[in-house]
């Protein structure tokens, strides 16, 4: 099967938590962007009540498009659940995200949420995080010196995220870091707190612990894969 048919397949088969009254955290990327479809297909075909908090200016768009009511995180106590994309996640749940360059505002939503839903495909399932370049999103002021601490930190070569010939620009204009960890980082834990401690950081894209549900799209069906307690 195509990749895109699996990050479909895994998209739309974590609809199946969503239920009428919900507060929907709505994740980033071109998976969880099958998510958002298949919602505003229920919304306006089944009624489905939801509201949700999109996780960046791209998802905000998409939902407006389909016609899901969105509400700003602040002016709700809690979200039942966040569904979002990933680039890795590991046997403990442990996630590398930012790839799209939102991984702030996901933190920030899948804090607020009582349960962190996962969409993924089987590319994105590995033994050790660590392969994919992990994205640190990071101040303006002073973004080299930022750099050269997290080179510091990690032992590391890394570099400024473009778009085009231009630095690219988070949703809260910010810069974003791509390090090169890999093949593997062995505690991500460690190296969240490390990393989180230079000033000019502003989040580093590992979700530690957060995860509580991987639907993994494989080409022999859809899996859904628990975390263990
Ligand atoms: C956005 O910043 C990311 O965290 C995405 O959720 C992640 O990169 C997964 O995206 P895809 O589903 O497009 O691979």
């Amino acid at each position: 099967m195509d990749v895109e048919s699996l990050k479909q397949e895994a998209g739309v088969a974590a609809c199946s938590y969503i239920v009428d009254g919900m507060n929907v955290g709505l994740g980033t990327g071109s998976t969880v962007k099958y998510t958002i479809l298949e919602l505003g297909r229920r919304v306006a075909e089944e009624g489905l009540s939801i509201v949700g908090v999109p996780t960046s200016v791209a998802t905000q768009k998409l939902a407006n498009s389909v016609g899901i009511p969105l509400a700003e995180l602040d002016t709700l106590s809690e979200l039942d659940v966040v569904i979002d994309g990933t680039d890795e996640f590991d046997p403990q749940f442990n996630l590398i995200k930012g790839g799209g360059a939102a991984l702030l505002r996901e933190k920030i939503v899948a804090q607020a949420s009582k349960m962190m839903v996962v969409v993924a495909d089987s590319r994105k399932q590995v033994e050790h995080l660590g392969a994919f370049p992990l994205p640190i999103e990071i101040t303006c002021f002073s973004w080299a010196t930022t750099q050269r601490s997290i080179e510091k930190v990690l032992g590391c070569s890394t570099s400024r995220r473009m778009s085009g010939d231009e630095p690219l620009k988070t949703d809260n204009g910010n810069f974003i870091i791509d390090a090169q960890t890999g093949p593997t980082l062995h505690d991500p834990a460690e190296t969240e707190r490390q990393l989180l401690a230079i000033a000019g950081v502003v989040q580093v894209g590992l979700f530690n612990g957060m995860c509580d549900v991987v639907i993994l799209a494989k080409d022999n069906g859809v899996e859904i894969l628990t975390k263990e307690d």
